[in-house]
């Protein structure tokens, strides 16, 4: 930082200053967490209130290994800074939340002084977060130019099916002959067949009709609809956050994303079990190499046997399936309509946890 950022910093008038560090805190993409010598929270900033997946309210005063697991390398890095006095650098190292959640990241702790052991400052950064945004930007390259070439041949396909269903219509008329119909009602249906196909790759309507919504409103919907689609036999796990506030976005379309996701969830569970549908706020967040003061995340999460590898790479590709029926369709429609929001979808699986999660901007 230049010298004349520091003079202005130093002309403030003291009762600014807090201010000033308080925001400067606050504003920072790093994680940043204060332990006393204890172990014991004493603050976090928001970035690390989302990583860690908890207020400072509920984070002050309980000690770190409430927050994540203190395995021994995570111990011995921690004592060895308070006993040699010494910042330390650790490059991708694993870190378990309470939650189940699971980082690489990142890691600078560094000893403050205090009258009798050192506090600790802990700066984290996430990597697999930084490796995953430039894959957004290489899987919203590769779609935008299947797009491209969707749309020219839907428009070729298109048309010469009208003429095709047509002419079977009027040959159906002149033909007596029932056998001789069978045929021509084997056109049509095929005709309209491919016809719904193309019109599902072309992807849902263009325009977004947005209003002020909770998402909340929109996992509800998916709720009763997969619940009663399943005859109750997939059971929909709730776990809302519910400070999460009203944002701009098109609930129908917001809809029919998450619908995809928890279909083919319940189809990977063969139809009976139990899907989890989660919401968070997460804070200054970067989707799709945009920084976000806000972002509304939506896990979607089921127990099946996970996606199959071959495909976990090009997952969100229209016509990527593994299935005899799918079409390939329903992630590549999801994606699209959270890219028209904003935000995208990701996922991560194993064999019996497969999480999609949906992230949206909540601009104010
Ligand atoms: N929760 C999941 N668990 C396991 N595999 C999944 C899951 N979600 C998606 N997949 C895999 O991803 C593939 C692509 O999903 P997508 O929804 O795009 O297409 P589809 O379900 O095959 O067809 P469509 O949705 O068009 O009917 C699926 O065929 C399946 O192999
Ligand atoms: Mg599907």
């Amino acid at each position: 930082m230049s010298s004349a950022g520091f003079q202005a910093l130093d002309h403030l008038p003291e009762q600014n200053m807090a201010g000033v560090e308080d925001s400067i805190f606050d504003a920072l993409a790093t994680a940043v967490v204060m332990l006393d010598p204890e172990w014991r929270v004493l603050s976090l900033n928001p970035a690390g209130q989302t990583i860690f997946e908890a207020s400072i309210e509920r984070a002050r005063g309980t000690h770190f290994d409430r927050l994540i697991d203190l395995d021994d390398e995570w111990r011995n890095l921690l004592l060895q800074v308070q006993s040699e006095h010494f910042a330390t650098v650790k490059r991708e190292m694993s870190m378990v939340l309470q939650s189940g959640a699971q980082y690489c990241v990142d890691l600078i702790v560094s000893p403050l002084p205090s009258p009798t052991k050192p506090r600790l400052l802990l700066e984290l950064n996430p990597v697999d977060r930084l490796n995953a945004i430039s894959e957004d930007a290489h899987l919203r390259e590769a779609q935008a130019s299947m797009r491209k070439v969707i749309t020219g041949l839907a428009h070729e396909v298109k048309n010469p099916l009208g003429g095709i269903r047509g002419a079977a219509q009027l040959l159906a008329r002149e033909l007596d002959d029932s056998k001789l119909t069978e045929y021509t009602d084997v056109i049509m249906e095929e005709a309209d067949r491919l016809r719904t196909l193309v019109d599902r790759m072309l992807g849902p309507r263009e325009r977004l009709v947005t209003r002020s919504m909770n998402i909340h409103e929109v996992l509800e919907r998916v709720r009763q609809l997969t619940e009663a689609e399943s005859g109750g036999a997939i059971e929909i796990e709730r776990d809302y956050d519910p400070s999460l506030p009203e944002f701009e976005a098109d609930p129908d379309q917001l809809t029919q994303v998450i619908l995809n996701i928890t279909r083919n969830a319940s189809q990977a569970m063969a139809g009976q079990g139990t899907i989890k549908l989660r919401s968070r706020a997460r804070r200054q967040y970067t989707v799709g190499g945009k920084r976000h003061k806000l972002v509304c995340s939506v896990d979607i999460i089921d127990s099946g046997p996970g996606v199959p590898e071959s495909l976990l790479h090009q997952l969100f590709l229209p016509m990527v399936t593994s299935g005899t029926k799918g079409n390939g369709l329903g992630l590549s429609i999801a994606q699209m309509i959270a890219n028209r929001h904003g935000g995208l979808i990701q996922c991560e699986s194993k064999p019996g946890a497969t999480c999609f999660t949906l992230l949206l901007p909540m601009e104010t």
